[in-house]
């Protein structure tokens, strides 16, 4: 299954057009996402012939610069963060369309003066009138960046005027109460079609294939249920730690940073029904119904099915690293969680009394998201008068990243006379089949921005029932201190709690399985005796 298969391009292939002429305004173009994702995903939209013409960007933020000097500086970011190397005829196409406004977000100025530029490139440019505003900047401004621009007139859209879309990145409130409160206030302005809520795992190949995975093929679909399902486990592990992001760190936590977000997309992914269409309301329908679905615990229930971990100093791929409460801007005694596992459970009729056990941390042993599908066992009695003492269990494996691919376990038997069964390996990679497509994630949630295409976006109910999901957890959380952080060392896989919360259920986290090393596909894995 490892050879690389050439794939039916007349069944596959439908050539996407290029998005309509607009002006994508940046606000916090100064900052990170606008260097590493942003500008290196228009690039390669461009590149992939999915940008018209007809295009520019507004760059915002308070340092002074000009046009000339916002050129020169996302040039040299540009050699450090493409994905690839750097073709100078596009990068000149995009460099020439870039445009710089220094200006407060809170600056009431800030605003005819963008409308100004705007009118101005519309009219050099023709680019009719269509607005994306993408907010990339600290969560504080969402609220009053939203309002001044409608103040402005600027998220007003009149017939054959031109379209106004506001990306909204994360975190989209800290808590239910926060959330409600900024999808309240931006709807003062925005009708909900106008606006985008991102999360970056949906622009993730590997995320968008799960609907494929499961809808656009016949055979996994039946079994997709409680009947053959065991236990759902989703791990999104990190090796890095809080880097310098500490500031922030220690006002999120991983449940805030991580779950209501990252890790509720892949676990209502993985469990919702089957949408009607591809149309964005079906799709979000029935993810939010799933969200909906979510067992919310009695508050004894919440503590027992949640636990925090933070990390102490340890050893990552054998460099010593220090402990959290050592990073920059975090506090010595700091309390904040940079692990968790909960366990949910979906109160529906095709998920009852099947576990969702979800994980999330920095500092962990190995960088690895993926979901892990385990089947319950098939009946036993055939073997029974054999020296065989155990089945295999098999697990599906959804490897979102770093090695993105598809594994299936199963049993089968070793060569020789007398029985015996191991556990194999069946892997998908993507890259030896499509190879490597050079990608920040970030370029079908644009290019889909500009198309009007809201599927991989959050809807406003949908962002609420995720943040009602952590609030059993947030609550008793805030009541009840952790014991003992730091308690788990830089380069584990968590706190032994976390191993606790399975070994109560009779079980254990799956261990995790790399495609892209093709020594294991065929390492035979004792784990069925003989
Ligand atoms: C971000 C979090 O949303 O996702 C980070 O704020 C985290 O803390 C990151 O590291 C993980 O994203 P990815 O794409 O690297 O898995």
């Amino acid at each position: 299954v490892n050879q690389p298969m050439a794939i039916d391009e007349t069944e596959q292939s439908i050539t996407p057009h290029a998005a309509p002429p607009s002006v994508m305004v940046i606000f916090g173009a100064a900052g990170d996402l606008t260097k590493r994702k942003l500008i290196p995903a228009l690039y390669n939209l461009r590149q992939s012939q999915l940008l018209p013409d007809n295009f520019a960007v507004i760059g915002v933020a308070r340092a002074e610069m000009n046009d000339q000097e916002f050129r020169r500086r996302l040039s040299d970011e540009m050699r450090e963060f493409a994905t690839d190397d750097v073709d100078p005829q596009i990068w000149n196409w995009l460099e020439e369309r870039l445009f710089y406004l220094s200006g407060d977000f809170n600056d009431e100025q800030t605003y005819p003066r963008l409308q100004e530029l705007l009118t101005r490139i519309d009219k050099e440019r023709d680019t009719q009138g269509n607005y994306l505003f993408y907010l990339a900047t600290a969560p504080d401004y969402f609220a009053s960046i939203v309002r001044r621009l409608g103040a402005a007139g600027l998220t007003r859209e009149e017939e054959d005027k031109g379209w106004r879309h506001v990306v909204i990145e994360k975190p989209f409130g800290s808590d239910l109460e926060s959330a409600k409160k900024l999808n309240a206030d931006i709807k003062e302005v925005l009708d909900e079609r106008q606006i985008y809520r991102i999360d970056h795992y949906l622009g993730k190949e590997t995320v968008q294939n799960i609907m494929v995975f499961r809808f656009g093929n016949g055979i996994f679909e039946p079994i997709w249920n409680r009947r053959y399902i065991d236990c759902v486990q989703i791990t999104a592990a990190e090796k890095v730690g809080v880097e310098q992001r500490g500031g922030y760190y220690e006002k999120a936590g991983a449940l805030r940073d991580m779950v209501p977000n990252h890790l509720l997309q892949l676990v209502t992914l993985t469990a919702m029904e089957p949408p009607i269409s591809f149309d964005a309301d079906a799709v979000r329908d029935e993810q939010t119904k799933i969200l909906h679905a979510i067992q919310h615990p009695s508050p004894e229930e919440a503590a027992k099915r949640a636990v925090r971990g933070q990390y102490d100093a340890g050893e990552i791929d054998g460099q010593p690293v220090p402990a959290y409460r050592s990073e920059p801007n975090v506090a010595p005694d700091s309390k904040v969680e940079t692990f968790v596992a909960i366990k949910l459970l979906i109160d529906n009729w095709r998920w009852a009394d099947v576990p969702f056990y979800l994980r999330t941390g920095k500092r962990l042993a190995d960088r690895d998201t993926e979901i892990a599908i385990r089947f319950k066992h098939a009946p036993f009695s055939l073997f029974r008068k054999t020296p065989i003492d155990r089945l295999t269990t098999n697990r599906l494996v959804l490897h979102i990243q770093p090695d993105e691919g598809v594994s299936l376990r199963f049993g089968a038997k070793i060569p020789g006379p007398v029985l015996s069964i191991g556990a194999v390996d069946m892997d998908f990679d993507y890259e030896d089949y499509f190879g490597d497509t050079p990608s920040t994630g970030y370029e079908r949630l644009l290019y889909d921005c500009m198309m009007g295409d809201a599927t991989l976006f959050q809807r406003a109910d949908q962002v609420e029932a995720a943040w009602a999901v952590v609030a059993p957890i947030q609550k008793i959380w805030s009541e009840l201190p952790p014991s003992s952080f730091p308690n788990y060392k830089a380069g584990s896989w968590g706190p032994p709690e976390a191993d606790e919360l399975l070994k109560c259920d009779e079980r254990e986290w799956e261990k995790t399985h790399n495609v892209a090393d093709k020594t294991k596909t065929s390492k035979r894995d004792q784990d069925g005796s003989g």
